[in-house]
C-alpha cells in the first residue's frame, strides 16, 4: 500500500489531522514534527510545513528521503488573484510556478534554472481524485455548508488551475494586478506549492495541491486570511483530506 505524506501549510490543519491518526507518533526532524501513523488504515505521515519556499522544499524531500512516502498531498489556504474566485472557493492545482523567480537576462523569466521549466505540473490522477474528494465534500458535508452560508459566506466554488508561489505575502491590489497581468493562467497565490512541485518533479513523486481562497490577495487580505484560518480553514481541508481518504482507501 501507498504511504501517503500530508503536508500542510498550517498548523491548525494538521492538529486536526492528528487528532483522527491511530498508532499516532511524532518524530522530530530538522525543525518539523513528523506524525507517522494511520488514517482509516492507510499509512500516513503528516506534517506543518512552515511557510515559505525554502521550508516547504526541505520538509517534502524530508517527507521523500526519510519516511520514504510515495504520494504527496499538500494543504493549505491561499489568495485569489483571479476576480472570478471568492473566499471559501477551492482551488486544486494543475501547474505551480514561482512569481518571483527571476533570473533574466540568463534565462526568461520564471524559469527555474537548469530545468528548462517555468511551470510544474501535478499528477493527473492523484489530482482528479483530491478534486472529486473536494466535490463529494461540498456535496455531502451539508453542516459544515450551513455554517459557512449562517456566516455570510456563498455555497463554495470548486476550481482545477494554475497557481503561483513565492516568498511574499500579497496584500496589496497593484502588485496583485501585476501578477495576474504577467501570468493571466493564474488562479491564486500562495508560499509553498511551486517549491514542493519542484522537489517531487526531481523525485519523481506523484504531487496533489488543493488550497482554500482565505483572502483576495489585497489591502484587505491581511485580516481576512487571519479571520478564514481562524474560523474555518482546519476544518475545510479537514474535511477534504477525510474525503479523499474515505473515497480512494476504503
Ligand atoms: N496565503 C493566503 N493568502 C495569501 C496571500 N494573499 N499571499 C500569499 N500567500 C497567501
Amino acid at each position: 500500500m501507498k504511504k501517503m505524506g500530508l503536508m500542510g501549510a498550517m498548523p491548525e490543519e494538521m492538529e486536526q489531522i492528528v487528532a483522527g491518526m491511530e498508532q499516532a507518533e511524532v518524530q522530530v526532524h530538522g525543525n518539523r514534527k513528523y506524525y507517522t501513523g494511520y488514517l482509516k488504515g492507510v499509512p500516513v505521515v503528516a506534517v506543518f510545513s512552515r511557510w515559505g519556499k525554502v521550508a516547504a522544499a526541505t520538509t517534502a524531500t524530508t517527507l521523500i528521503e526519510l519516511f520514504g512516502v510515495n504520494e504527496l498531498v499538500f494543504t493549505g489556504v491561499a489568495g485569489g488573484v483571479s476576480a472570478c474566485l471568492s473566499v471559501g472557493d477551492i482551488v486544486v492545482a494543475e501547474r505551480l510556478i514561482q512569481h518571483d523567480m527571476d533570473a533574466r537576462p540568463l534565462m526568461p523569466r520564471y524559469e527555474v534554472p537548469l530545468t528548462g521549466k517555468q511551470f510544474f505540473a501535478t499528477d493527473t490522477a492523484l489530482s482528479k481524485r483530491v478534486f472529486d474528494a473536494s466535490a463529494g465534500m461540498l456535496r455531502q458535508e451539508a453542516g459544515f455548508l450551513q455554517q459557512l452560508r449562517e456566516n455570510g459566506m456563498g455555497r463554495p466554488g470548486l476550481y482545477s488551475g494554475d497557481i503561483a508561489s513565492g516568498d511574499q505575502f500579497i496584500g496589496s491590489t497593484l502588485v496583485k494586478e501585476a501578477i495576474r497581468d504577467r501570468l493571466p493562467t493564474v488562479l491564486c497565490v500562495e508560499m509553498e506549492g511551486a517549491a514542493v512541485a519542484q522537489v517531487c518533479h526531481d523525485f519523481g513523486v506523484p504531487l496533489a495541491v488543493v488550497r482554500v481562497i482565505s483572502d483576495t490577495a489585497d489591502e484587505s487580505s491581511h485580516e481576512l486570511a487571519i479571520q478564514f484560518v481562524d474560523r474555518y480553514a482546519a476544518r475545510y481541508l479537514h474535511l477534504i483530506i477525510e474525503h479523499y481518504i474515505t473515497e480512494n482507501h476504503t
